[in-house]
């Protein structure tokens, strides 16, 4: 059914070279999306930036910004990512308290709402608002660092997550965060993922536009072979 769906790639600026920021987001003008990790110090041990780099990231792009807020107490806070111009502004299920009032909040300023889960929490808890999101992002890594190994066991939570989608009759995109290469972007598409954020795997390359375009076809490949 989703054989021709379209296969989005983000990569994650926390890998850019924050001194020549724009530079940086200029040279992945060939991606999709600009994944922006928002982190508080508090939900996860490093501090990255907040609303005042998320609206000069903003300035500087006309790709939309995907920004995935990794704060406690998002429920206050959305309205400060939502001035600065995110277009998909994404909050953890395991920091919200008010998560459908979250969503209003988004989705009231125009934006698309997302709702984050940590590799160790079940895709179950989605089931009372799955039916409000705009996408679902399956961290597979725990979040706070670039870098870190792709957890194997997140192909098989995105497939859990297309079934549960399947069951209640609705389609969010599902992104992908955390160690995704071109080795492991085809069984991510084929389990059922549409987005894919990047950071090392970008910015580490040298050629970001080849980079972007080699994990593109990876993923693709994933389509022929999947949901
Ligand atoms: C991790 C962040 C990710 C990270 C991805 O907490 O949410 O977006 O930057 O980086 P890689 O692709 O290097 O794992
Ligand atoms: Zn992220």
């Amino acid at each position: 059914m989703l054989l021709d769906r379209e296969i989005l790639i983000a990569p994650s600026i926390l890998s850019a070279d924050f001194c020549k920021l724009g530079e940086d987001i200029d040279s992945i003008s060939t991606a999709d999306w600009v994944h922006v990790d928002v982190m508080d110090g508090h939900f996860v041990p490093p501090v990255s930036f907040g609303p005042v780099v998320v609206e000069a990231a903003k300035r500087s792009t006309e790709l939309p910004l995907d920004v995935h807020l990794m704060i406690s107490n998002p429920d206050d806070r959305v309205g400060d990512y939502l001035t600065a111009g995110a277009d998909y502004l994404g909050f953890h299920q395991e920091a919200a308290i008010h998560a459908h009032r979250i969503v209003s909040h988004i989705h009231d300023a125009g934006a698309k709402a997302t709702m984050t889960l940590n590799p160790a929490t079940p895709v179950n808890m989605l089931e009372a608002i799955i039916g409000e999101l705009d996408m679902v992002l399956l961290m597979s890594v725990n979040p706070g660092y670039g870098g870190q190994a792709f957890i194997e066991s997140t192909i098989d939570k995105v497939e859990e997550l297309r079934a549960l989608c399947r069951r209640k009759g609705v389609c969010p995109l599902i992104e992908v965060d955390g160690g995704v290469t071109k080795n492991n972007a085809a069984a991510l598409v084929a389990a059922g993922a549409d987005v894919l954020v990047a950071g090392s795997a970008v910015y580490g390359a040298e050629d970001r536009a080849a980079a972007i375009e080699e994990l593109r076809r990876a993923a693709q490949s994933g389509l022929v072979r999947g949901v």
